[in-house]
């Protein structure tokens, strides 16, 4: 692909000004949203009903891409031999709750060796200052204390500058504690585009989809999370039917014995409420009615999450059982990206001026 000469590479902007941008085609019509997750930890009813359900209908809506971010999870990670069998976990769990890999590229990073290659231009392209500004990166850093704090966590929205770019992308869906990692990606792409030329599009942080707010069954009032202290109040995607049913039946509520709707007063029964909707696709109001004890609420809850669960489950175990399977999808996406990463980086290092490889 020729090198991207436009003044305007933001697609915000419906005009651009100079007459090379009508021949930039590799803006699309569909918007092209990216979105990147690190393979650690695993997949929890909060992450599905709050994010991926939404991933898989936004595969029918807008061009797709998700990263499973490996590299970046060797920010943090020293351990041997984990990385890949998280990052095989992950990809099939994508799979198996429904995202297809005809319509939503999914890929490795790690597996697009241009992600490495542009995150040393984008290293060279951001300041040592602005990096000294992430508040992830203090937070993070802070955290480790006497740990190793490795380089890589310093540079790391470098490396993200990079994952955003390399796609064009145009929408990044992203909780605030990652928009100052969007913010730089545009001051990188910003002096990029002044030093070398209009070379990358201008991404910008958008607010996810909400799905439901899953709350810890043991403590309603926190979300559902891997990093909390205990695993009785979470649904692990994974968790066999008697797990699921359960934690449903030891959910914490209150001693009331009243059902109605109220997140502050009664956080556990809003929460049992907002998962059975969820899960049932049942209006919250709809389903006040039907019950006068807690029992019930609680067995339908748990009947509902294993309704849903069991046959995504069921999907992964295939997929686990059936590494050739797992492999093909894969390369499907790992493919798709590979092609649009390996032209931008090209038209980045034809922008900057390296010397062609002969
Ligand atoms: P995390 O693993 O916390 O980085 O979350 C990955 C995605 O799942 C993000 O889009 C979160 O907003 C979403 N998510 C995580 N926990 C919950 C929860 N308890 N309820 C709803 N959404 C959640
Ligand atoms: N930093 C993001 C997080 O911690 C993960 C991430 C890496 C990402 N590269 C990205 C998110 C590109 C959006 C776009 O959640």
């Amino acid at each position: 692909m020729p090198p991207l000469k436009c003044s305007a590479r933001d697609p915000t902007k419906s005009e651009s000004t100079t007459s090379d941008c009508a021949t930039v085609a590799s803006v699309p019509e569909v918007t092209r949203v990216l979105s990147c997750i690190q393979p650690t930890g695993s997949v929890h009813l909060g992450n599905y009903l709050g994010a991926l359900v939404n991933w898989v209908s936004g595969q029918h809506e807008s061009e797709v891409f998700h990263g499973i971010v490996d590299l970046h999870a060797l920010t943090v990670t020293d351990q041997p031999k984990v990385l890949g069998v998280q990052t095989l976990e992950l990809a099939a769990m994508l799979f198996a709750v429904g995202l297809d890999p005809l319509r939503a590229t999914i890929f490795v990073q790690s597996h697009i060796h241009e992600h490495s290659e542009l995150a040393w231009v984008m290293e060279c392209t951001v300041s040592f200052g602005e990096l000294s500004r992430m508040t992830q990166f203090k937070d993070k850093a802070a955290k480790r204390e006497a740990d190793f704090v490795s380089a890589g966590l310093f540079t790391y929205p470098a490396l993200q500058a990079a994952d955003i770019l390399l796609y064009d992308a145009q929408e990044v869906p992203v909780g605030d504690d990652q928009r100052q990692h969007i913010e730089i990606t545009r001051d990188i792409a910003t002096r990029f585009n002044h030093r070398f030329g209009d070379t990358f599009v201008l991404p910008r942080a958008v607010h996810p989809k909400m799905g439901a707010r899953v709350m810890d069954l043991q403590d309603p009032t926190s979300k559902m999370s891997k990093s909390a202290h205990s695993d009785a109040g979470i649904i692990y995607m994974l968790d066999d039917n008697e797990t699921i049913m359960r934690k449903f039946k030891r959910a914490v509520t209150d001693s009331d014995n009243d059902i109605r709707y109220d997140a502050a007063t009664k956080p556990g029964i809003a929460n049992l409420l907002e998962i059975l909707s969820a899960a049932t696709a049942t209006p919250v109001e709809s389903l006040l009615s039907q019950y006068q004890q807690y029992g019930p609420l609680k067995a339908d809850a748990g009947d509902a999450v294993i309704s849903l669960l069991e046959p995504i489950r069921l999907r992964y175990k295939a997929l686990m059982s059936d590494p050739a399977e797992l492999t093909r999808l894969l390369a499907i996406g790992d493919s798709r990206a590979r092609t649009i990463a390996a032209a931008t980086l090209a038209r980045a290092h034809s922008a900057i001026g390296l010397l062609p490889k002969a």
